[in-house]
């Protein structure tokens, strides 16, 4: 007679912002592929994808609820990766810096803190565990160009938001991660690097290249899936040495 094998945990399901494209598409893949089930969100609605335009302060919330109709009631993990990455000249007029300026921050950071807080209290109300991943940037400990103060601004913030709810729900069993890519080949970076030049930023990465998408998403899969607690708290980079902390 054989000894029945012990029932293999239920697969975990992990909603991933910005999974249309570019990083959070490749992290969505990286993580079906390990046996997670994935929620994917983009700002308009899609085949398998939840829309919800989180420049809009009511979106979070919508995306939230859907999300969680989407999983059966249950988000095991939050990876915040939606962002926008868009010039704000310190030229333009008044109104249109501070409009600039806000639609970032609340992209960026606001509507991951929202998020954030709604997987935080599902995890308390249920008492399981959970883990917020955020994917923040090189820039929020660097700084950007003159032209993305919002983004610096933006990404600092997650990083210490990150920290705050590392230290804040550990001993609940909420742990939480922060991923701070350089430079990633995606459309984003891509336009970027031809706003500034083209290659030659690649003279200040001593890999000599910028990240590709599968990196950072195999850095990800790592904090959704496999990071051990102890780590909770941590900032995890990926800029090829061009910024050593
Ligand atoms: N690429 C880099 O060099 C780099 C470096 C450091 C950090 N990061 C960070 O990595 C993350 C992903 O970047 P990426 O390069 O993969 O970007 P990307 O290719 O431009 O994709 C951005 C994603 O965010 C979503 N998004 C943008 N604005 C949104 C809004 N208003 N509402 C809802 N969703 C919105 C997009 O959805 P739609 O497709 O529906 O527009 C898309 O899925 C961002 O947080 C970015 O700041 C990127």
């Amino acid at each position: 007679m054989t000894t029945p094998s012990p029932a293999s945990p239920p697969a975990p399901t992990v909603l991933v912002t910005g999974a249309t494209r570019g990083i959070g598409a490749a992290i969505a893949t990286a993580l079906e592929a390990r046996g997670a089930r994935v929620v994917r969100h983009g700002s308009r609605v899609g085949p398998g994808v939840i829309g919800a335009d989180l420049a809009d302060p009511q979106a979070p919330q919508a995306l939230w609820r859907d999300a969680l109709g989407a999983a059966g009631g249950t988000i095991d993990v939050l990876v915040n990766n939606a962002g926008l990455f868009a010039a704000n000249p310190l030229d333009a007029s008044d109104i249109a810096w501070l409009d600039a300026f806000e639609d970032t921050v609340r992209i960026n950071l606001t509507a991951a803190a929202q998020l954030s807080r709604f997987a935080v209290r599902h995890w308390q109300e249920r008492g399981f565990a959970g883990r917020c991943v955020h994917v923040a940037s090189r820039a929020g400990y660097r700084g950007d160009s003159p032209a993305h103060w919002h983004y610096a601004a933006a990404k600092g913030g997650m990083i210490a938001m990150h920290k705050t709810i590392a230290r804040g729900y550990a001993a609940q069993g909420i742990l939480s991660f922060a991923i701070t890519p350089g430079f990633t080949d995606t459309a984003m970076a891509g336009n970027y690097l031809a706003s500034r030049g083209g290659a030659g930023l690649l003279a200040d990465i001593p890999l000599g290249r910028v990240a590709t998408p599968d990196e950072i998403a195999t850095i990800a899969t790592f904090c959704a899936l496999d990071a051990p607690p102890s780590m909770t708290g941590t900032t995890i980079d990926a800029n090829g040495a061009s910024y050593v902390r």
